[in-house]
């Protein structure tokens, strides 16, 4: 089989407006220097710091994004939920309560190839309880995300080597322990949720690139992308 390098570029948390006319601004400088085949972006926090209404994940696809993934924050609102069981390329966290709406995985072309990637969205445990779903009223325990990946990786893994996978969680431990868990089975691992990019870039040696945080799309002059002013009262 002819061997191809497969470019993806993805893009750290998207904080609301500034983040989307940033993104926009740069989309094509970006794509121009790194001519990605794919293009995954975290879309949690594009509407208003909180959530992805359909309007603004259309603004996100509509740049020529293949694929949003998600977090704590996907379906806190509640207009959104439709849209995330119709779509099948926003997804939200695999390892949601059973029930909750939309998809956490999916199998996709990539364009202008024979090939196909599986893309995967966990959320992590540890620090992660509040999770507003249904406006507060549907608050369940999230699922083993490990458990999660087992599940998406059998049913991938049979149709594409090429796994992607997205793990939002605030504890760096818990997210380098997935590492080491999944490493060898995905192509890339890439930690979110914190806003603030890790440094410990690396590839595994049985081949899996894997960062603990990416770091956002948002106003720096800010607390993780939100208004600093709200941060910084005593208590
Ligand atoms: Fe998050």
């Amino acid at each position: 089989m002819e061997e191809k390098n497969i470019k993806i570029l993805y893009i750290g948390d998207v904080i609301g407006e500034p983040g989307f006319n940033f993104l926009k601004e740069n989309f094509q400088i970006l794509k121009d220097k790194y001519q990605p085949d794919f293009i995954i972006a975290n879309a949690e926090n594009i509407t208003d710091g909180q959530g992805t209404l359909e309007r603004d994940a259309q603004k996100l696809l509509g740049l020529g994004i293949d694929v949003l993934t998600g977090g704590n924050h996907s379906l806190d609102k509640i207009q959104s939920h439709k849209f995330f069981q119709a779509s099948e390329n926003t997804l939200r966290p695999l390892n949601y309560p059973k029930g909750v709406y939309g998809r956490g995985f999916g199998i996709y072309e990539i364009k202008g190839t024979n090939l196909s990637i599986g893309i995967i969205n966990l959320i992590g445990r540890v620090y992660m309880k509040i999770i507003n779903l249904i406006g507060r009223v549907y608050m369940k325990p999230l699922e083993c995300p490990f458990r999660a990946f087992d599940y998406a990786y059998d049913i991938i893994s049979k149709k594409t080597p090429l796994i992607f996978v997205d793990f939002h969680a605030e504890a760096t431990a818990e997210k380098v322990a997935f590492y080491h868990y999944a490493s060898g089975k995905c192509g890339v691992i890439v930690g979110t949720h914190t806003h603030i990019q890790t440094a410990d870039e690396r590839i595994s040696e049985k081949g899996t690139a894997y960062i603990t945080d990416v770091g956002m799309t948002g106003a720096y002059d800010s607390v993780i992308g939100a208004k600093k002013e709200g941060s910084l009262t005593i208590q």
